[in-house]
């Protein structure tokens, strides 16, 4: 197990690549001397809070219904722009005339080495033409079958009264897309501010049903300055499915479905990750000045400021993004007894907070407060906060591409004012990860009586009939 992971990861690395082609033996030692190495830039996710299973292949959707609008725009899904062929899949258009050179961004999934498309476009009055379109990879796509990317087609020539409203692709038929096939696309111009920061998560899959952690992420940010949260839906389980239902329904979550055509990590990176952050960053362009690029179990925490919003203030508002060094609080790590301590008091707040039957809540941020000394480097599993009015292209742990190359782009926020914690259990497996020098880090602790106060209140809105949020599953394997 070990020997294939390592090989794996190895396969990914293009140093490596280009020594299999000179000797094959090489490859092999040279391989094992740069595992650690090559692992450390970007390991695999090993389905990080979740068992390892085999997930099936969804099948694609039939009945999307595009008059759905979610707070930030209409509710898509995953279609094949040219039905059979296996090449590209599309799922939302925006008409973006923020560059000097406006485009329609296709946020799609596209196999690699497919040759640029023509764009079909539809007006409002229905007229069509059609244009030559480009690609554009999204840069971390690991040398998979398939990668999340934008098709970017240039505006068509309609008349400014006859806006474009559709937009299909081909590159292997001959003639225009059909109509069917196409996506709806949106002009970006016309938006309203919603909040200050709206919280992009890759999409939910495995059938994730940790109902109190998800409710913890969401007070959790909250508290942190976060007022709107994107999420996308591979698949959930039924305790979460509730979670969400209970928030979409107060305004503050909007979910939307994500049938993903290709498999997952071995077509294409976990769940099209980087379509979802686009099209989060994309969604979130207008409605909100801030958006954080973080996975369910990670926090960027500030250190010296009472939430995100404050720390952006400090360190100064042109930046056009925010980039927080990752540190890992294992799982695995002694549970710290503070928030036992806070509920077990004379007054038997936890009776009182969650109910008699309650189960102490496990809450991450709370409990796990043993982490790592030396976080990582930036870029290496850091996570930030963008600036979605500036970002074109946004990548899992840097922005990639500004509107203006160049100019002031982003803050890396010193670790003593901010780090993203994040909960997992070994990332390379096993529990040597627990050797490593390691200290005690209660910064989170600012939040603890708030933060259980939330949890509490929306557990007992999300699921009446119980004393609390539901217990979650065991961890699973650690391999
Ligand atoms: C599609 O969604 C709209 C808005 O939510 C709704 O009014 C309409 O009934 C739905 N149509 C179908 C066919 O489900
Ligand atoms: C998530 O997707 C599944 C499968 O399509 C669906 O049954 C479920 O209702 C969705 N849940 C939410 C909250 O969107
Ligand atoms: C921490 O507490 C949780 C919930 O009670 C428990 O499942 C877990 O095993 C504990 N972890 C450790 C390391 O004791």
């Amino acid at each position: 197990m070990r020997l294939r992971r390592a090989l794996r990861s190895c396969h990914r690395s293009p140093v490596v690549r280009i020594s299999f082609v000179i000797v094959s033996l090489v490859y092999i030692v040279h391989c094992f001397s740069f595992t650690t190495v090559v692992n450390m830039n970007d390991p695999p996710d090993p389905a990080v809070l979740e068992p390892h299973e085999k997930e099936n292949l969804p099948q694609m959707p039939t009945n999307i219904n595009e008059s759905q609008i979610s707070a930030t725009g209409r509710v898509l899904d995953w279609r094949e722009a040219e039905p059979g062929k296996n090449a590209i899949y599309l799922y939302s258009g925006y008409i973006d005339k923020r560059k000097a050179q406006p485009t329609i961004r296709l946020i799609a999934i596209i196999k690699r080495k497919t040759k640029a498309p023509e764009c079909t476009y539809w007006s409002a009055s229905n007229k069509r033409e059609v244009k030559s379109g480009s690609i554009k990879l999204i840069k971390e796509n690991w040398a998979l079958p398939y990668s999340a990317g934008f098709i970017l087609c240039p505006l068509p020539s309609f008349g400014p009264d006859d806006p474009v409203i559709r937009v299909g692709v081909t590159t292997q038929s001959a003639g225009p897309a059909l109509l069917a096939n196409s996506v709806p696309v949106e002009n970006m111009e016309s938006r309203k501010k919603i909040g200050e920061m709206s919280v992009c998560v890759k999409p939910f899959h495995y059938e994730f049903n940790r109902a109190l952690w998800l409710v913890e992420f969401i007070e959790m940010y909250k508290l942190l300055g976060a007022d709107h949260f994107i999420f996308y839906n591979h698949t959930v389980g039924p305790d979460v499915e509730a979670v969400l239902r209970y928030y979409m329904r107060q305004g503050s979550v909007e979910v939307l479905p994500w049938s993903l055509p290709v498999e997952t990590k071995k077509d294409i990176r976990t769940e099209g990750i980087f379509a979802s952050l686009n099209d989060c960053n994309l969604r979130s362009v207008g409605h909100f000045p801030l958006a954080a690029m973080v996975d369910i179990d990670e926090f960027l925490i500030p250190r010296k400021d009472e939430n995100l919003l404050e720390l952006v203030a400090r360190l100064g508002t042109t930046y056009h993004g925010y980039v927080f060094k990752n540190v890992f609080f294992y799982l695995y790590w002694e549970n710290d007894t503070a928030l036992h301590d806070h509920l077990n008091t004379e007054e038997n707040l936890q009776v009182n907070l969650f109910g008699a039957d309650s189960h102490m809540p496990y809450l991450l941020t709370q409990t796990k407060t043993r982490r790592l000394d030396q976080p990582h480097k930036y870029g290496v599993r850091s996570k930030y906060l963008a600036r979605p009015d500036k970002s074109v292209e946004v990548g899992n742990h840097v922005v990639w591409e500004y509107l203006q190359p160049g100019g002031r782009t982003s803050l890396n926020v010193p670790e003593t004012d901010g780090l993203t914690h994040h909960y997992r259990i070994c990332e390379f497996g096993g529990w040597d990860c627990l050797k490593l020098p390691s200290h005690i880090d209660q910064t989170a602790h600012r939040y603890l009586a708030t933060l259980t106060q939330a949890i509490a209140r929306e557990c007992a809105g999300i699921f009446p009939g119980l004393p609390a949020c539901p217990v979650a599953p065991p961890l699973g394997s650690p391999w």
